[in-house]
């Protein structure tokens, strides 16, 4: 794995919060075409780290590399145009649309964007909106929400709504996704089925980074796992080799680590 290309790296990542240093010399690489955990204990700068790979927040110092391509500053609607992406939770204001409305809003440059396209071009935006709507039926068919598609958002169960999500950032064409914790609070019947889309992703291209609390699942479906302590990189590798990492087992003081192993 290490001479694979990286899809997605950071190199020496710092971002203080007043005081708190959440993320202090964060350095790890993505393999293209895997699916890479983000683990570590709670507050360790893993939704940070996340935050400041795809432009969400500006790092204090440190370097982010997309494909090759130093991001490092890049706003999220650059970084989401290149192909990164991150899933974020269903807002008020998408509960109030129907399943359907929130894949047909998810793309980023539908050629009806673009004011002179409405004025000038209306038969290009009319079939721009055809393949729209018709690619939002095959993303729903494929994650089991077609049924689902004149509900609305507010109404689907906790685990419909992370399906939701992971549905509308397919809608956006990612090459590389991040996830923070897409599992969280959900059932273990829906955790396996997130497992499997999140599979099927990796199979089509995509690369995943996600974060996951859930150790049992990153052993079952991350290829390579980053351990993440006190804002900086603590340990990279497999987690099987990890669990046996003094320094891994340490930041976890047992808790997680024994917790999820019969899981
Ligand atoms: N916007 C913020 N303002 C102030 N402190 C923050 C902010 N975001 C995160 N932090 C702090 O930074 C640290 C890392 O947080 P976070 O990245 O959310 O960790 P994790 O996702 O690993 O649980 C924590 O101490 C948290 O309280
Ligand atoms: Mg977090």
């Amino acid at each position: 794995m290490a001479d694979a290309e990286p899809a997605l790296s950071c190199y020496g990542l710092h971002k203080s919060f007043g005081g708190v240093q959440a993320v202090r010399g964060a350095t790890f690489s993505i393999p293209a075409g895997h699916i890479c955990a983000l683990i570590g204990p709670n507050g360790a700068g893993k939704s940070t780290a996340v935050n400041l790979m795809c432009g969400e927040l500006r790092a204090d110092r440190g370097q982010v590399r997309l494909d090759g391509t130093d991001i490092s500053g890049w706003p999220t609607d650059r970084t989401a145009r290149a192909g990164l992406i991150r899933t974020y939770q269903l807002s008020r204001e998408f509960g109030r649309l129907t399943v359907l409305e929130n894949l047909m809003v998810a793309p980023l440059n539908p050629a009806g964007e673009s004011l002179l396209n409405i004025f000038f071009r209306p038969g290009r935006v009319r079939a721009a909106e055809r393949r729209n709507l018709d690619r939002a039926l095959h993303t729903l068919s494929a994650f089991g929400l077609y049924e689902l598609r004149d509900s609305y958002a507010r109404e689907l169960s906790g685990g419909q709504k992370r399906l939701l999500e992971l549905a509308r950032s397919v809608m956006a064409g990612p090459r590389v996704l991040l996830l923070d914790e897409p599992m969280a609070g959900i059932n273990p019947a829906l955790i396996d089925k997130i497992g499997e889309h999140i599979l099927g992703l990796r199979d089509d291209g995509v690369t995943v980074l996600m974060v996951e609390h859930n150790l049992a699942v990153v052993e079952r479906i991350c290829d390579h796992v980053i351990v993440m302590a006190e804002g900086a990189t603590l340990a990279t590798g497999r987690m099987s080799e990890l669990r046996a990492d003094p320094a891994v087992i340490r930041a976890y003081l047992g808790g997680a680590l024994s917790d999820s192993a019969a899981g």
